[in-house]
């Protein structure tokens, strides 16, 4: 049976493309889920992309998901660096999470440098714009052995 992954998008992300371009780069979030979604195409793992803007929301989609869903990828954008929980909602779903960033958060404003839910994740891709999705769906897919292993 083929494997379900969501692709958990977190506040302002729906405005990538013209927020702050320099920082987050110039594609949008439409693009970013269909390269997602043709990325992980050829290892037949069926993709649901969500975004909300609200932490309430972002928790429901992931009480739900854990209905569905083999893991998942999460940009939780600002929430990251304050939401005890979102983290507590990654600990009871016990779902693996990939945490990814656009940015590189480390290289960043102090504050952003702590992540409040990475220590719940598998673990945390950030910095390398749009592809930091790419490498966290390889990341998520290998976690779940959906990749191959390469000759010892
Ligand atoms: C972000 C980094 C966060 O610090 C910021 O609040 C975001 C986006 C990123 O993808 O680089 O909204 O998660």
């Amino acid at each position: 049976m083929s494997k379900k992954i969501l692709l958990l998008h977190g506040p302002n992300l729906n405005l990538l493309g013209m927020r702050e371009p320099g920082i987050y780069g110039a594609m949008t979030l439409e693009r970013i889920n269909a390269l997602a979604a043709a990325h992980v195409h050829q290892y037949k793992v069926e993709l649901r992309a969500e975004q909300s803007n609200h932490e309430g929301a972002l928790i429901d989609i992931l009480h739900v998901a854990r209905n569905w869903a083999d893991g998942v990828v999460f940009n939780p954008g600002a929430y990251t660096h304050t939401s005890v929980a979102l983290r507590d909602a990654i600990s009871a779903v016990a779902l693996p999470v990939v945490e990814v960033h656009l940015s590189n958060v480390h290289a960043r404003e102090e504050f952003r440098h702590r992540s409040l839910l990475a220590p719940v994740c598998v673990g945390q891709i950030a910095g390398f714009g749009w592809r930091s999705y790419m490498l966290g769906l390889d990341a998520l897919m290998g976690h779940l052995g959906l990749l191959p292993e390469p000759p010892l």
